[in-house]
């Protein structure tokens, strides 16, 4: 964060991974990569890719190195200051082959990683923390959890350092029993003493002024998945931004059409609704449907793909580079906190 006068925003996270804008880019499986990833950490907030959907060591390599190139780091060695998030479901079936980008990851020295929607989170953190051991080095651990009770457990079992506390208003995938985020996070740092891991807030979130209302909520920082979707630097499409640009949200049908089963039971998704979904809910033919949906891949048609968004999505108006979009997020959120502190003199 270069621009003059830019004040500081210090918060447990942004000492936690010495960076300067309490911001975090989630690994958003088909759509964080390498580049945005790196993009986000080099303007001052922190970018994790994701492992997730079919990657094979090669290309998840391939994407390291992209995050570097973005970093403008060494090819190899610290500081490496992006992180890699894995699907924890997709880790516990038979014969994983995500399991190995998990000790991918950590021969290159990532600083962070990220594990959600899974039985047992427990065994890879223990994973990571084994082979952290082994090198003498620590990698610090975000989970992303739902209810005050897997909070709980994260804390005190897993004794993580990082908690992403993901509201029903989430794009992407996420519990359809989680509560809104203005009460699940208030009822998480409730239920946690003051000295623990920095929470952050996830879902729905859209600009600077949200940023400042869950830091003043208490969150340690925010984690924005859909706005980061419209960075040219998203593995999205751009009929997939455009889309975005102009939309509203619900549902998923998708994981049906483009044969994505296997989420655990209570997860479900949030994206644009689309002819994909309404025909799903008539009850069409559900090979009639993933025939239409392979056929819409072809021309991008989002009438037929997938565009996961969160509920802050109309208020998503303008396709940006990742840089400007954590920059624009950073001055914003420190206008509106001057803003509040006025209020209060
Ligand atoms: C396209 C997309 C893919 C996502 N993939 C993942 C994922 O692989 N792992 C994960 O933990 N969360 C994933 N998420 C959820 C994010 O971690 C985060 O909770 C969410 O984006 C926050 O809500 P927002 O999109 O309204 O900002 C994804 C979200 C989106 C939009």
């Amino acid at each position: 964060m270069s621009r003059p006068g830019l004040k500081l925003l210090n918060t447990k996270l942004t000492r936690l991974l010495g960076i300067k804008t309490p911001l975090v880019l989630p690994p958003m499986a088909g759509a964080a990569g390498g580049e945005l990833a790196g993009q986000v950490s080099s303007a001052g907030g922190f970018g994790f890719l994701s492992a997730g959907y079919g990657a094979t060591p090669d290309e998840f390599k391939r994407q390291l190195s992209l995050a570097r190139a973005a970093l403008k780091t060494p090819p190899s060695g610290y500081p490496f200051p992006v992180g890699v998030g894995y699907l924890a479901w997709q880790l516990e079936a038979p014969q994983s082959p995500v399991i190995e980008l998990i000790s991918v990851a950590l021969e290159h020295d990532v600083q962070a990683v990220w594990f959600s929607f899974g039985e047992d989170l427990g065994r890879w953190i223990q994973l990571v923390r084994e082979n952290d051991a082994r090198r003498g080095k620590k990698t610090i651990i975000f989970v992303q959890i739902s209810t005050v009770k897997e909070a709980l457990v994260a804390v005190n079992e897993w004794k993580v350092d990082c908690i992403v506390a993901q509201g029903v208003e989430s794009g992407g995938h996420g519990a359809n029993y989680a509560s809104p985020l203005l009460n699940l996070l208030p009822s998480i740092l409730s239920s946690l003493p003051p000295n623990g891991p920095p929470i952050l807030a996830a879902g729905g979130l859209a600009n600077g002024a949200h940023l400042a209302s869950v830091l003043t909520l208490g969150a340690a920082g925010a984690v924005l998945g859909t706005r980061f979707l419209l960075a040219y630097e998203s593995l999205y499409s751009h009929a997939q931004r455009r889309a975005l640009v102009a939309a509203s949200s619900d549902l998923s049908a998708w994981d049906h059409a483009r044969e994505t089963l296997g989420w655990p039971a209570g997860i479900d998704g949030r994206g644009l609704r689309n002819s994909t979904v309404e025909d799903f809910e008539k009850g069409i033919d559900i090979e009639i449907l993933k025939s239409k949906f392979r056929e819409g891949l072809k021309n991008q048609d989002t009438d037929r793909i997938i565009v996961w968004a969160g509920t802050g999505v109309g208020q998503m108006n303008q396709i940006q580079t990742a840089k400007s979009i954590v920059e624009e997020l950073h001055q914003d959120c420190i206008d509106h906190l001057a803003a509040v502190a006025e209020i209060c003199s």
